[in-house]
């Protein structure tokens, strides 16, 4: 059934004591509003409608990708206001209209669809659910036979209203046309003094139409956020479900508490991933790669039975199969590391590609680098890829030596098969098979003393 949908996030969001509004907080590092907004999206919603206010023009900024359509609240008088500013927008054509939450964004879309399947273009939907601690929430008053009467805000209920454990959870799906006609009755005669979306409810039945509920299949997806405390139980429940859906597929977390996933995250089987990493963006491990304890991934493939040691940090880089990495190493975007290749620790390697077999295993820079096959990149080492104005690019054949503690500086190219002594400084290309060595001769002074101390 052809859809609107109105997501309500016009709100300050005082609780969270932030600059940013509240809508632009991050969940699993993705906006809330952006979560709602691709559940509208999953819902194949006809015209999506985001109801702005405070701080509306960054959050009409993250949703403009969206194609949805922006109204302004100014000022907020409350969810009844906030749609009313809506339905010059709203497509009469689609029969149906859904009111979602900015700040409740891990709703699911079958559950917000089987709201729109029981509003069916003639009832008043609402998504319910049962709280042990209902306080703050709008009560759901029902009849002796079971029907919804009426929502009534905490504020306004009377004590036995307030010992009602069902509570609305902010939203609804209604028939669109009767939807613009109630909104615009509500008023504001109110504890809050606040035109109240609720009070469509008791409308609703005064005219006789039906009032049908859903109960939200868990709280997860129907809890709000409204301070830094709300936002990191959320993550935390959000994580649990990923992780949960990662074991499902047979990937092996040492702890799902101890589990962050800021994007996507693709396994292949006989994965392992140690304690407290974090994935971000886009990140594919293949069959039996194992992450150690404490690494962060972002945008980055690992191929298949790579082993990337503790501490290590990984950004728009590609990892080899079999290739070795960290502890504490450092991939930068346009690392390229070829098979079985041996990254150790603190090594820092960017826009560099590693042939198979190469090795870097101690304290060393590979920037703008060619590496051949099996070369060895000595402790220390680096390429001076940087003249302070522009980077130029080192090239060091297959099978090179480079010894410890060198200065390659770049553009600079070693012949295949090619040696460098220990702590040379190489500004001009060496020539393949040979040993190049460039630093000063070491000099022993006969007969040498050394000077008194001065009294
Ligand atoms: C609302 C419901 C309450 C329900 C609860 C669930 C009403 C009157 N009450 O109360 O029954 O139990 O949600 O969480 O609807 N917003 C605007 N403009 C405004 C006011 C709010 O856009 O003028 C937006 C907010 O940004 C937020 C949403 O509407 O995304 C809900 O507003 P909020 O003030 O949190 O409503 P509650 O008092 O929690
Ligand atoms: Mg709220």
């Amino acid at each position: 059934m052809a859809l609107n949908v109105v997501i309500m996030a016009a709100g300050k969001g005082t609780r969270m004591k932030s600059a940013l509004p509240k809508v632009l907080h991050r969940l699993a590092g993705t906006s809330l509003l952006q979560h709602v907004l691709r559940a509208a999206a999953a819902l194949g919603a006809a015209r999506t409608v985001v109801v702005t206010g405070h701080g509306a023009e960054p959050v009409e900024a993250e949703a403009a990708a969206s194609g949805a359509v922006f109204v302004r609240q100014m000022p907020q008088q409350g969810t009844g206001h906030a749609v009313q500013q809506a339905l010059p927008a709203l497509d009469d054509a689609n029969p149906v209209t859904l009111v979602l939450n900015g700040d409740v964004p891990l709703i699911r879309p079958e559950t917000a669809q089987a709201l729109v399947q029981a509003c069916a273009g003639r009832c008043l939907a609402l998504l319910t659910i049962t709280l042990p601690d209902a306080s703050g929430y709008g009560r759901i008053v029902r009849a002796a036979d079971g029907s919804v009467r009426a929502i009534v805000e905490h504020k306004d209920a009377t004590a036995a209203e307030r010992a009602i454990a069902e509570v609305y959870t902010g939203i609804l799906a209604a028939p669109t046309a009767l939807l613009r006609r109630w909104v615009q009755a509500l008023k504001n005669d109110n504890a809050q003094g606040e035109f109240y979306l609720t009070d469509v409810v008791a409308m609703a039945v005064a005219e006789g139409v039906p009032v049908v509920s859903a109960q939200a299949p868990s709280e997860t997806e129907v809890l709000g956020v409204n301070s830094p405390a709300q936002l990191a139980d959320l993550e935390r429940r959000l994580q649990r479900r990923q992780a949960e859906a990662l074991m499902e597929a047979g990937v092996r977390l040492a702890d799902p508490a101890r589990f962050d996933l800021r994007g996507q995250l693709v396994c292949g089987s006989d994965v392992e991933i140690d304690v407290g990493c974090v994935f971000e963006g886009q990140v594919r491990l293949a069959d039996g790669v194992r992450i150690g304890a404490h690494c962060v991934l972002r945008d980055a493939v690992i191929e298949a039975g790579a082993v990337i040691h503790p501490f290590t940090h990984i950004e728009g880089a590609h990892v080899g199969p079999g290739a070795l990495v960290g502890p504490y190493a450092r991939l930068r975007p346009g690392a390229e590391l070829g098979p079985q290749v041996h990254i150790g620790n603190f090594v820092e390697v960017k826009n560099s590609t590693l042939a198979a077999g190469a090795k870097a295993n101690h304290l060393a820079y590979l920037g703008d680098a060619t590496v051949g096959e099996r070369v060895n990149f000595g402790a220390g080492s680096i390429t001076a890829n940087y003249d302070g104005a522009n980077k130029h690019r080192t090239v060091i054949g297959p099978d090179v030596h480079v010894g410890s503690n060198c200065v390659l500086i770049a553009p600079v190219t070693l012949g295949a098969g090619a040696t460098i002594g220990g702590g040379s400084t190489i500004g001009k290309d060496a020539p393949a098979g040979q040993l190049t060595v460039a630093r000063a001769r070491q000099a022993t002074i006969a007969g040498w003393k050394r000077p008194p101390k001065a009294r």
